[in-house]
């Protein structure tokens, strides 16, 4: 088989903080070569990219899609359908077909283990779009820059990386271009203890912040991600029930109740999870200072309130369209 091509990407501490600063500041530049309209910028110009999905999405296939496709590459959206990968053939043999004709793949998946089998049979660069154990492109989210800028021709708020002083991504980003700056900060995830927050305790074994999971008894997260968040002794991490650990807290983050593939557990969740609904009076136990955040799809009634996502404090449009130039860093770094 081919040489093996350029990095995977599939969790935040496959990288050195370092690295997950260059993906940031390439994130940074090309989000303002976009703002700018630059269309001399085509790093990905004849390339291909194969996005399986085995799952539903709009922002990350979009955001994938469309990145690439500005950056010059032609993206291929292989539906849950067309391939059904572990179904019609294995895993293994679908990395190497693919391999053989695209540059990079980009996969949404349910079993972790499969995404990992997937790159360890690719010859080229496989990025994870989301497991049922982790979604490093949300929480690594993009490059530079206030949201929705580029649309109406604004140039970039130019040293957004240099704001970020030791270096983050895009949540990441969305966060220090609200804040400005993201280290130190506390960030209370309040919810289920699902694939978002593994790559929020993963970003902590690389990046100093105040991590808190607020969660249900009984909907605590991976117990080994905890453990190598802690044990990295880069930041302070903690997993509790108790809702009041929002106090002062720069961010609250929540996510869906039952995410996809569990949507049969949201009854049961629904008695479980009333009490963490990021609503009014969460948002007030926080603070004043306290900025909302959703990586989306949202349910309003469930998780949160439409008062809290159209409110001042909320910033989860801006968050969204970053994906897109995060992931365009993220990419830009992993094909190099
Ligand atoms: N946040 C996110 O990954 O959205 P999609 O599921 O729509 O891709
Ligand atoms: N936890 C959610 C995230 C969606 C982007 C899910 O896996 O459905």
């Amino acid at each position: 088989s081919p040489p093996k091509k350029g990095k995977h990407f599939l969790h935040l501490d496959d990288f050195s903080k370092d690295e997950l600063l260059d993906m940031l500041e390439r994130g940074a530049h090309a989000k303002q070569r976009l703002y700018a309209r630059d269309e001399s910028f085509k790093p990905f110009a004849g390339r291909t990219m194969a996005m399986i999905f085995t799952k539903p999405s709009a922002r990350t296939r979009v955001s994938f899609e469309t990145g690439f496709f500005r950056l010059g590459g032609h993206a291929v959206y292989l539906d849950p359908n067309t391939i059904q990968i572990g179904k019609r053939e294995p895993t293994k043999d679908i990395a190497r077909v693919l391999s053989g004709y695209n540059d990079a793949i980009m996969a949404r998946l349910f079993g972790h283990a499969d995404l990992i089998e997937l790159a360890e049979f690719s010859s080229v660069p496989v990025v994870n779009g989301l497991t049922d154990y982790n979604h490093p492109c949300q929480v690594s989210g993009g490059g530079g820059g206030a949201g929705a800028g580029w649309r109406a021709g604004r140039t970039a708020r130019p040293g957004a990386a240099g704001r970020l002083g030791a270096g983050i991504m895009a949540d990441v980003l969305t966060i220090s271009e609200v804040k400005g700056k993201f280290e130190g900060l506390k960030v209370a995830y309040v919810g289920d203890g699902n694939n978002m927050v593994h790559s929020w305790l993963r970003l902590a074994a690389r990046i100093p912040y105040e991590f808190v999971c607020i969660c249900p008894p009984g909907y605590e997260p991976d117990e080994g991600t905890v453990a190598l968040a802690k044990a990295a002794g880069i930041s302070d991490v903690t997993v509790t029930s108790d809702r009041n650990a929002v106090k002062g807290a720069d961010v609250i983050y929540t996510d869906v109740w039952a995410s996809m593939g569990q949507k049969e557990t949201l009854e049961v969740k629904m008695r479980d999870f009333a009490p963490y609904q990021v609503n009014q009076d969460l948002m007030a136990l926080a603070g004043p200072q306290c900025t909302f955040m959703h990586c989306l799809p949202a349910e309003r009634g469930l998780e949160t309130v439409d008062a809290v996502m159209e409110s001042a404090a909320s910033v989860v449009f801006q968050q969204a369209e970053n994906r897109m130039h995060a992931q365009n860093g993220i990419m830009l770094h992993c094909f190099a």
